[in-house]
């Protein structure tokens, strides 16, 4: 078992997982690759209905594991144009593409990101070619919208968000003003069928108290306070997800047992509410998931759990606490989860014995 398990986490790691000899792996795949196909021609006869022409690009393929899929168009209007038609189908940008941000596409960018966060998240990149500037600027000076929130400037101005930017980023470094939020990367909701898996590989029971960090529209607490009866927290720094889960939460009538915290999980201390939890759940891009495993593992009351999951393989998190790591797989999605029990301070006679 144990070995079908490490192949299995293997292949997810290496985007090979329809290449190993597993029958249910092979049907997962299957079963995304014809949901991706679908889901594409739904995109394409939007774009045709508004008159965009967009072509599948690379090989649509490549990623059996992932709902997501890369269109060619002809530059970045219609690329920004696409995004705003796409809203039809429930699409949004994983930037601003309003104001000054458009122009900064248009002159520096070659790829807008869009997803559509039902079940499952489709990713769509939509792409363009680059121009000459954009493609010699590095991506580290192009602006955001961590630049576009700490200065408003009029769109006509937006050739000063070059300069804001560096201006900004030096400050933070040398901490003359607060870092921006959003450092943990964007919305990518877990599959819907995939968190009943994860909240057993953590136990969760009426007594816990689960908190998301980087919680999006609050489907995991949502989900484990309906079928756990346990409480929730979730944290998140996005406005426009603040108000869709706390929305979500009064809608379903959790209001008296989840808790929408609007704040920054990347920050130095746990905010204060969550460091009651006894459950901590993160679902955040690889490369976010060590600070705050560091910060969880060290601020979190001892016994707490803390469960991950990722398709990309995660770095040691903390040499001397075992990490339980196993394959997930349902018709919607595959990821691998990890668990991390929180320790109890260690103890010396020194203690014991004053
Ligand atoms: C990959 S999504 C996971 C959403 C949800 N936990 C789930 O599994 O469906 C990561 C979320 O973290 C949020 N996020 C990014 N940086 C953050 C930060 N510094 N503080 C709080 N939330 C953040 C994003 O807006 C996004 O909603």
């Amino acid at each position: 078992m144990a070995n079908v398990d490490s192949e299995l986490i293997d292949a997810i790691h290496r985007d090979q997982l329809a290449d190993i000899d597993h029958p249910e792996a092979k049907a997962v795949c299957r079963a995304i690759g014809l949901r991706v196909a679908d889901e594409v021609a739904n995109v394409i006869a939007v774009l045709e209905a508004e008159g965009i022409a967009a072509a599948v690009a690379g090989d649509p393929s490549a990623s059996v594991q992932r709902h997501s899929a890369t269109l060619q168009l002809a530059d970045a209007d219609q690329a920004i144009a696409a995004a705003r038609a796409l809203a039809a189908l429930g699409y949004r940008p994983w930037e601003q593409i309003d104001g000054p941000a458009e122009s900064v596409l248009r002159h520096f960018r070659h790829t807008l990101t869009i997803a559509r966060a039902d079940d499952v998240t489709m990713v769509v990149d939509l792409r363009w070619p680059p121009t000459r500037i954009g493609d010699r600027l590095p991506a580290v000076l192009i602006p955001n919208e961590n630049d576009y929130r700490a200065v408003a400037f009029p769109r006509s101005l937006w050739p000063l968000y070059l300069l804001v930017r560096p201006l900004r980023l030096v400050m933070e470094k040398l901490g003359l003003r607060p870092a921006s939020g959003q450092a943990l990367g964007p919305f990518l909701s877990t599959p819907t069928d995939l968190i009943g898996p994860l909240l057993d590989l953590a136990d969760v029971d009426a007594d816990d108290t689960l908190v998301d960090l980087g919680c999006g529209d609050a489907r995991i607490l949502r989900h484990a306070v309906a079928e756990r009866g346990c409480r929730g927290i979730g944290v998140e720094s996005d406005p426009f997800l603040v108000t869709e889960a706390r929305r979500l939460v009064t809608r379903e009538g959790l209001d008296n047992r989840i808790v929408i915290i609007e704040g920054d999980a990347n920050a130095d201390r746990l905010p204060t509410d969550a460091i009651e939890g006894s459950v901590f759940f993160l679902f955040v891009p690889a490369y976010s998931v060590p600070p705050v495993a560091a910060r969880v593992l060290a601020q979190a009351r001892p016994g707490s759990r803390l469960i991950i999951h990722e398709q990309h393989p995660l770095p040691e998190l903390a040499p001397g606490i075992e990490m339980v790591s196993v394959p997930l797989l349902s018709g919607q999605g595959v990821t691998v989860a990890h668990r991390l029990d929180v320790p109890a301070p260690v103890t010396t006679a020194a203690d014991r014995d004053p």
